[in-house]
Formats: structure tokens, C-alpha cells, sequence
């Protein structure tokens, strides 16, 4: 059924993230005006999804997206059945949870049998490249052996290959997820008419750069909100989160179009002059960006401590293959610094084209949104006084890089 053609929607209907505040608009409708799928029905649609990583940062406005009009209904993978994230997915209704660890194969068969779709974003973080090297393997085996329909694997630039192999752009948390979303595409190659496959490239999340316990957390010093960051004159194309929503959506909704493809996206790259400069432009309050070496990026108060700590916390420290987080971040800093990475912004403009196109359209929508929610305007919420550990964005800090492997 194509979204056209539900019942009039109504403001609370979008949890999509596809209404944009300041138009009130729906893309989804409009991008899904002629859905070819509705002409060529594909053997790859889906209504089932098994998400991996659904309760975090990515993942809660993924799932979101999938059940805001109940097309699809989501079985989520969470090590905490009852924690207020998983919770929070089970009240939007059509979200049931499996509770386990993707680093099982059991518990992976269980959660995609009974689905025909899958959205698969093992969290580097916690494994190591290492050992996300090998799950990642496994979920897309076991996936296919299970009777899925579509796959679709949250990726993120394999930065070495893309920098001509140079070892000052490693940076395990990018390669270890590009390595196998190239790997997805080649099985794809053979198997995609038994299932399909896509991949879904994500970048740093704007959201970061006014969250706790970032690589790019903002500092208050003398009232100038401040980002010390070893970035030079680079860019960063960051992610609007809400949009990777949309766009996970997207790809399960259009499978003929998404079969084999690598949807690579970001709002904008964006210096962080001009970030600062946008932030100064929303709050009215002022902001800056201070370039940074990387030996004082590293001997900063916040960083010093977890700089030789393995960058996935339950990587094992006496591995070789592990990465430090002071290894991979200054990979992943230089890879902004030197431009490696690209994107197509015309193509992200067809798929959505009311998508969050600069910092500046960010930090405004999330401004009214945080007010709304009762968080306090985009000035309070970058206060450190004001944080808790519901201001960090990323599950894995507000947990303190704890859990089980
Ligand atoms: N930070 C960024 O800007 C960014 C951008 C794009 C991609 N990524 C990548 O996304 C991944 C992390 O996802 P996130 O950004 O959403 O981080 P997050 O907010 O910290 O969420 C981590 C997610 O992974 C799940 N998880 C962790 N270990 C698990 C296990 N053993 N079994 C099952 N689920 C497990 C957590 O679920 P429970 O805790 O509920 O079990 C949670 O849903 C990393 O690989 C990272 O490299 C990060």
C-alpha cells in the first residue's frame, strides 16, 4: 500500500521525523508520490523488520520511522529488555523485543526468523573491528539462511581503501563496517534475488556536537560555547538522525531501487567556523571553533583518561588488532581534515528532498524541538551545569561503555 493513500494524517502521525517543524510538511508523502514498486511489485518487500541496534542513537529514530503509520512492525534486538529506551520503542507500538546479544548465533537466528526485513547496525563500539568483522559476517549468513527478504546494513565510509590505503586515515570503527558493507554488496551480487541487500552509510551525528561524552563536546569558556577539535580547515558531513530515520525507511520502501545500493548521507560537510557561526546565529549566543593539535586534543581534561583505552570497550587490550581510542579518532579526525570523504547531496535531494541541508536548518529545528520537549533551548542544553546522563546522545556513554560483549 502506498503511504498516498492512507487516511489524512495528523500532527502526532509523524514521528517519522518527516514533517519538518517550520513547514509542517510531510516529505515522506511527497517522496513517495510514485512509488515504482506499486507498478513492479518486487519480490523484496518486506513488513517484518529485525533491527539490531534499535535502541540506540541511530536506531530509536529508525524504528520510529518504521512503525510511525504501522506499515512495518520492528522485533528489536536489546541486551536490557527493560531499559527506558527499549521501553520507550515498545510504546510506539508495533515494536516487540527480543532481549540477547547480536554475538550469539541463537539469539541472531531467533530474531530474524518470523521477519522478512533487517536492519543490522552491530555496535563497533562495544566489539572492536575485530569482532564486528565477524558478526557482521554472520548476521548477513544467518540472515539469508532464515528466509529473509531484505538486508540492509548500517555502515559507515571504509575510510582507509577511500584515502588510497594510508595508514593516517585508519580508523577502526569506519573500516571495520566498510570493509563488510562491500563484502554485503559482493554476496548481494549472487544472492540478491533470494534476498536483498542494501547499505546504509551514516556519518558523525550532529547531535554530538552538543551532547556529553562526544569526540566533539562542546566547552563553555567565558560564555563562548567552544569546539576544540584537531579539524584544521576540513569539514565534517555530519548526520541529522532524524533523517537516517527517513532515509532506512526509504530504502525498505523502494527495495527494486535499494537492492545493491550504498546510500551514502550527511546534511552538508561543514567547517566548524561555520558551525560555530550557525550556532551563534540560532542562540544569539556566541560560539566558536578553536583548532587543535592532537597532542593537546588528547591531553584534554575530558579525553586524557580514555585515550589508551581500546576504542570498543570489550575488545581485548592485549589484541594487536585493537585500536586505541586516541588511534582511531585521530584516523577519523584526519579523514575530515584531508577531505576523504564524499557525498552526493543532488541524489540525497531526490530521495529527500526536505531533508536538514545545513547546521544552521539543524540547530534551528532542534532548538523548537528540545523547547518543546521540555529540554531547554539549545543555549541551556550545552551548558554542562545542565547535563545529566540523558543529555548523551549516544546509548553506549549514557551507559558508561559497560555491558556485556
Ligand atoms: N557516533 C556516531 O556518530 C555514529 C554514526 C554512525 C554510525 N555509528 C556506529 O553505530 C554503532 C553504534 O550505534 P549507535 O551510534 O546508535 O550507538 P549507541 O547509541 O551507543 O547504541 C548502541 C546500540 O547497540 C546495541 N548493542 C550494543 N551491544 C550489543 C550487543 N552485544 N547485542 C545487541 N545489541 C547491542 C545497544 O543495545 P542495548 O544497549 O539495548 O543492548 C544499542 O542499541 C557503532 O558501530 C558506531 O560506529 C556511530
Amino acid at each position: 500500500m502506498c503511504v498516498r493513500t492512507r487516511p489524512a494524517v495528523g500532527a502526532s502521525w509523524c514521528r517519522l521525523g518527516a514533517c519538518r517543524p517550520e513547514t509542517d510538511r510531510c516529505t515522506l508523502l511527497e517522496t513517495d508520490r510514485f512509488p515504482s514498486w506499486s507498478r513492479h511489485m518486487s519480490a523484496h518487500i518486506t513488513s517484518n523488520i529485525f533491527v539490531v541496534g534499535g535502541t540506540g542513537a541511530q536506531g530509536m529514530p529508525v524504528v520510529r520511522a518504521l512503525v510511525a503509520d504501522k506499515k512495518y512492525s520492528v522485533k528489536v534486538l536489546t541486551r536490557d529488555a527493560g531499559s527506558p529506551r527499549a521501553q520507550a520503542l515498545v510504546a510506539l507500538g508495533n515494536v516487540s523485543l527480543l532481549e540477547g546479544t547480536f554475538a550469539d548465533e541463537d539469539v541472531l537466528r531467533e530474531g530474524f526468523r518470523g521477519c522478512d526485513g533487517a536492519f543490522i547496525n552491530i555496535d563497533g563500539f562495544n566489539t572492536g573491528e575485530k569482532t564486528e568483522t565477524y558478526w557482521a559476517i554472520r548476521a548477513y549468513e544467518i540472515a539469508i539462511e532464515e528466509g529473509v527478504k531484505f538486508f540492509v546494513y548500517g555502515n559507515l565510509d571504509y575510510a582507509l581503501k577511500k584515502s588510497g590505503y594510508d595508514s593516517r586515515f585508519r580508523t577502526g570503527h569506519y573500516d571495520g563496517k566498510g570493509r563488510m558493507a562491500e563484502w554485503v554488496l559482493f554476496q548481494n551480487e549472487k544472492n540478491s534475488d533470494r534476498m536483498g541487500a542494501a547499505v546504509f552509510t551514516s556519518g558523525p551525528y550532529i547531535e554530538m556536537v552538543i551532547s556529553p561524552l562526544t569526540p566533539m563536546t562542546p566547552t563553555v569558556e567565558d560564555g563562548v560555547v567552544t569546539w576544540r577539535v584537531p579539524l584544521g580547515q576540513g569539514a565534517v558531513p555530519h548526520v541529522a538522525l532524524e533523517d537516517c530515520g527517513f532515509y532506512v525507511r526509504w530504502l525498505f520502501d523502494h527495495p527494486e531501487r535499494a537492492n545493491g545500493m550504498d546510500l551514502e548521507v550527511a546534511i552538508e560537510h561543514m567547517t566548524y567556523a561555520d558551525m560555530a557561526a550557525a550556532f551563534e546565529k540560532v542562540t544569539g549566543h556566541p560560539a566558536q571553533y578553536i583548532d587543535t593539535d592532537l597532542d593537546e586534543y588528547w591531553n584534554s581534561p575530558d579525553l586524557t583518561g580514555i585515550a589508551d583505552h581500546p576504542a570498543g570497550y570489550n575488545a581485548d587490550p592485549d589484541d594487536k588488532s585493537t585500536m586505541s581510542f586516541r588511534d582511531n579518532f585521530t584516523g577519523f579526525w584526519n579523514v575530515w581534515k584531508h577531505g576523504i570523504i564524499t557525498r552526493d547531496y543532488a541524489l540525497l535531494d531526490e530521495i529527500h528532498p526536505e531533508r536538514i541541508r545545513s547546521a544552521e536548518q539543524w540547530f534551528r529545528r532542534e532548538d523548537q524541538v528540545g523547547r518543546e520537549l521540555g529540554k531547554g533551548s539549545l543555549w541551556d542544553r550545552v551548558q554542562p551545569e545542565n547535563w545529566g546522563m540523558d543529555s548523551a546522545v549516544l546509548k553506549s556513554s549514557a551507559d558508561f561503555r559497560t555491558g556485556t560483549l
